[in-house]
């Protein structure tokens, strides 16, 4: 979703900001822009499109020292280049970059109108910046004019605001992540620790609620009423790094085939091989509270949703106790009741997903206690929950998340592995379990060296008109994420059911022809699953089998694709694999951007 890149010091502000831009641009958007203070003026350049189409309109040489940019994914307005952001004061005072929604910015806009301002942009955010044009008009101090613009607002904000005669820019955050880099006589702000990394290790994280004055020399902390505070500077902990294609064709090919890696990178460490258990040192799991949790919850969106329920069924497998994984933007709706003593488990790639850091302020308020299951190290959910695990995927810039699936259901495995341990699980259910875990990286590049006739299954998706996924137990959520990844890469609609649940609807839909992907490892539900899978067929169905590799229903479809064979708690970590690859390909075939998937953003940060 939105991005925003901001640079006060010594160098020239302009090529910093485009290489901010770049290495937000994984996070999905529609238009672009940047605004470059030079001695005298602010010079803004925005266009739709891409970060290689503003660098196309930009001047050979914009001077400045100082500057804001942004990518934005629409929310209030089209996408045009007047709602594209920098937005600008009338008297040209302000330039300001917004990441979030304004919920009241229709009255606000109204009263603008009234005060005699227009607003050239129908966006929310333009209401902002003239809103503090009129403060400083009226003799406010930048800093009171933000303040006083904030305390009226009601709505998420990540803002980096720059003012025509100031050498400084004034962040200010609620709901929406915003970090300062701290470099010597230097200082970046970014939505996203990512693009910080190539600069300093040194950051600042705002809180909701803090506004945050940054000069080179310096930044300064206040609150929207006033209180000021120090900076509170962390080191990151990791060299996050960019992720350069190198020779790959797409972000998300790339990412497939870094499973393997990823997956060892997840598990190292984590697991006591000769206890039969799992060691999440993050998670700062004392005995007591493993043994006394009456239950689990789990929440998540998309891909990290169906991760969860993975964790969810595997929980249960192996602790017997409740757990119940929920969609993370109907939780804090719902009301739910919260048990201090039971676990909650936020699970989130980016770490950012609105929707699930409302449900996580939510169960805290509530007196609950929340881990995070996240990949972006420091992001708003690892901070919020404050105890956790980080599963390790490393940068996933591809919108459709492949390497942070696997790598959640290895991270619940785990933690799974060390709650059953303190119940139901014997020492050698988890030894074998864990031998098991530690061989997947292994067997996925055995899957890797020989994929199946992966083209032969896009054959019968690409012309589909839909497309239905089938699965029974830990298998119904790999067929929902497989469904997912088709339906968001391809633009095909697809339905993922579990296998026994066909016969009471999805099955009217089959007619001869019709493509029914059936996932079916050497379980003890596969003889249930090749029940579904035969209805079908008797319908004119044509079937995409993803089965293990040595069992006995290798001629059950029309195209077979053969996975290595594991335990069988494990199995998602491979059958996923061939449905990445069919998503992909499918989508290759019928010409989509593969890594940006139209509408879709990496971080979904608005509700
Ligand atoms: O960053 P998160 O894991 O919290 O994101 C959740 C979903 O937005 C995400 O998984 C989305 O469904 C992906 N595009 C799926 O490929």
């Amino acid at each position: 979703m939105c991005g925003i890149f901001g640079y006060i010091g010594p160098q020239q502000a302009l090529p910093l900001l485009v290489e901010g831009l770049r290495r937000l641009e994984y996070r999905g958007y529609d238009s672009t822009g940047v605004a470059i203070h030079d001695e005298n003026a602010i010079h803004v350049h925005k266009t739709v499109g891409k970060v290689s189409d503003l660098q196309r309109i930009l001047p050979e040489r914009v001077e400045g020292n100082m500057g804001i940019a942004h990518t934005r994914w629409a929310t209030h307005g089209g996408v045009t280049q007047v709602n594209t952001h920098p937005h600008q004061a009338h008297d040209g005072s302000v330039h300001l970059v917004h990441n979030g929604i304004i919920e009241n910015f229709r009255s606000l806009r109204k009263r603008l109108e009234q005060q005699g301002i227009e607003c050239v942009s129908e966006t929310d955010s333009e209401v902002l910046v003239q809103m503090m044009a009129l403060e400083l008009a009226n003799g406010a101090e930048p800093l009171e004019a933000v303040q006083r613009t904030v305390q009226r607002l009601r709505g998420t904000w990540g803002l980096c605001i720059m003012f025509r005669d100031e050498d400084l820019l004034i962040c200010a955050r609620n709901g929406s992540p915003l970090i300062i880099g701290q470099g010597v006589d230097e200082m970046f702000v970014s939505s996203d620790p990512h693009p910080l990394t190539t600069h300093t290790q040194r950051v600042v994280y705002l809180e909701d609620g803090d506004l945050a004055v940054v000069r080179r020399s310096g930044i300064t902390m206040h609150s929207a009423q006033g209180v000021s505070s120090t900076p509170n500077v962390t080191v990151l902990e990791e060299e996050w790094g960019e992720s350069d294609l190198g020779d790959a064709p797409h972000y998300m090919y790339k990412e497939i085939y870094e499973q393997p890696d990823a997956l060892r990178q997840c598990i190292a460490g984590r697991v006591d091989r000769e206890m039969g258990s799992g060691r999440l040192g993050g998670m700062r799991l004392a005995h007591d509270t493993l043994v006394q949790a009456p239950h689990v919850r789990l929440l998540g969106c998309g891909t990290a949703y169906y991760a969860a329920e993975i964790g969810q069924m595997l929980i249960e497998k192996m602790a017997r106790i409740p757990a119940v994984t929920h969609i993370s933007s109907e939780f804090r709706n719902n009301d739910p009741v919260i048990n201090p003593k039971a676990l909650y488990l936020a699970v989130s790639q980016s770490g950012e997903t609105a929707d699930t850091i409302s449900a996580v302020k939510e169960i805290k308020l509530k007196g609950g206690q929340i881990f995070g299951v996240v990949n972006v190290v420091g992001s708003t959910i690892a901070r919020l929950c404050e105890k956790g695990v980080y599963i390790h995927s490393g940068p996933e810039q591809s919108v459709a998340s492949t390497k942070a699936f696997t790598n959640m259901v290895a991270a619940l495995t785990i933690f799974a592995t060390q709650l059953g341990r303190t119940r139901h699980l014997s020492k050698d259910q988890g030894r074998e379990l864990i031998e098991h875990l530690q061989q997947a990286p292994h067997l996925m590049e055995r899957y890797f060296d020989d994929v199946g006739p992966i083209t032969e299954a896009v054959d019968l998706l690409a012309d589909a008109s839909s497309v239905l996924y089938l699965g029974r137990g830990l298998s119904a959520s790999v067929a929902k994420e497989g469904a997912l990844k088709l339906m968001e890469l391809a633009y095909i609609p697809c339905l993922a059911y579990p296998a026994g649940e066909m016969k009471h609807g999805p099955i009217a839909l089959l007619e001869e022809g019709s493509p029914v992907v059936v996932i079916a490892p050497n379980d003890h539900l596969k003889a249930k699953t090749l029940s579904a899978l035969h209805e079908c067929k008797a319908r004119g169905a044509k079937i995409i089998l993803i089965h293990e590799a040595g069992d006995d229903i290798a001629s059950e479809g029309d195209v077979c694709i053969p996975v290595p064979a594991i335990h069988p708690w494990l199995t998602p970590l491979l059958t996923v694999l061939p449905l990445q690859l069919m998503a992909y390909h499918t989508a290759l075939r019928l010409g989509r951007d593969v890594d940006r998937p139209r509408n879709l953003a990496k971080s979904v940060t608005v509700e």
